[in-house]
């Protein structure tokens, strides 16, 4: 994909912003409140700085004002979501401001947007640039570009859902994670994974939230013909917290050992609701067949098969019987 002109220019700005915010933030009073804030939080000075993370001042036209005294167009600017404009009175407005700016760069690690937390408890948490020319949330993998290595000598890629759970894994040993921009996930995000690993790892947050979209996109993933798989946290946990609570070993120890498939996964997700209804009990066991159809994999079918009929309390012949023939490969 080129990069033409106008959108060199709007990564431009980004790159001067990033460098801006993340100066205010280590450098300046401006920043102190927000620099405590992602200290006491466990984020170190290196990791501030690798992934250049900044402060928006709470201003209304500080941003506006650095790229005017840059020689930049506001009007690009705007187009490249990094100001607002009141429509009225045709005038422009800082789009950030009061807010942790964390650099959102595209799969070539060109600057192209940002997810910005808010400092003082006001809503939404997180502020996200809006779509634009350069900046398309279903094209975009946060932490591509870093973690693509990773990826490719693991055969594996870890989706998470929050950007900062990936800031504070990448402190770890474990490298090939990547994060959806919200938790919608495109065919163009598929046809991505899919380029990159054949395995996709879903570990997202300890709760109802995060568990129901374990449930959604690795159906999804594994229809797609991606081998899946779930990591659990414990209650209430997300990657950052674990960390935080546990340590890096503890982390790292998670992810090598506590991997479980996604339809080993979702059957003991509906064990307790088929247990005590003998009509779940059945359609729940087809819906787990019908899944075991897209595993290609001998050994993986085989060991599905015993964990679900241990489960279950089932044979586990017949129920190798009740499997569909496998799913032609696609993509
Ligand atoms: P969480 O609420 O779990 O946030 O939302 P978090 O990442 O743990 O944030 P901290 O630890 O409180 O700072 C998970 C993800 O959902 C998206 C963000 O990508 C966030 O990381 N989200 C959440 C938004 O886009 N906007 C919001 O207002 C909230
Ligand atoms: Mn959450
Ligand atoms: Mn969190
Ligand atoms: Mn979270
Ligand atoms: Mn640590």
């Amino acid at each position: 994909s080129n990069v033409d002109d106008n959108e060199m220019q709007f990564i431009k700005m980004h790159e001067y912003l990033t460098d801006l915010y993340h100066h205010v933030l280590m450098h300046t009073k401006e920043g102190e409140t927000a620099l405590e804030y992602l200290e006491d939080r466990g984020f170190t000075p290196e990791i501030i700085r690798r992934e250049k993370i900044g402060i928006a001042p709470s201003m209304k036209d500080f941003t506006k004002n650095a790229l005017t005294e840059k020689g930049f167009s506001l009007e690009m600017a705007y187009q490249a979501g990094l100001i607002s404009r009141n429509e009225e009175a045709f005038t422009y407005y800082d789009r950030f401001s009061s807010r942790i700016m964390i650099p959102i760069l595209n799969h070539q690690g060109y600057n192209v947007g940002y997810t910005a937390r808010s400092l003082d408890g006001r809503e939404p948490k997180y502020l996200n640039t809006p779509e634009t020319a350069i900046f398309q949330k279903r094209r975009l993998l946060y932490n591509l570009n870093d973690a693509r290595k990773a990826i490719r000598s693991h055969d594996e890629v870890i989706l998470m859902e929050g950007h900062l759970d990936i800031v504070k894994v990448k402190m770890t040993a474990v490298q090939n994670v990547v994060g959806l921009m919200g938790t919608a996930l495109s065919d163009e995000h598929i046809r991505m994974l899919h380029r990159l690993a054949s395995n996709v790892t879903l570990m997202f947050d300890g709760d109802g939230a995060g568990q129901n979209a374990q449930l959604s996109l690795g159906e999804t993933l594994l229809e797609a013909g991606l081998d899946v798989f779930i990591i659990s946290l414990p209650k209430g946990m997300d990657p950052d917290e674990y960390i935080e609570q546990k340590g890096c070993e503890a982390f790292e120890d998670l992810v090598r050992s506590e991997k479980r498939h996604y339809i080993h996964f979702k059957a003991e997700h509906l064990l307790e609701e088929s247990m005590n209804n003998d009509m779940a009990f059945s359609t729940n066991l087809k819906t787990l067949t019908g899944h075991m159809k897209f595993v290609k994999d001998e050994v993986i079918r085989e060991r599905l098969i015993q964990h679900i009929s241990q489960l279950y309390k089932i044979d586990a012949k017949s129920l190798g019987q009740n499997i569909p023939a496998p799913a032609k490969k696609s993509n």
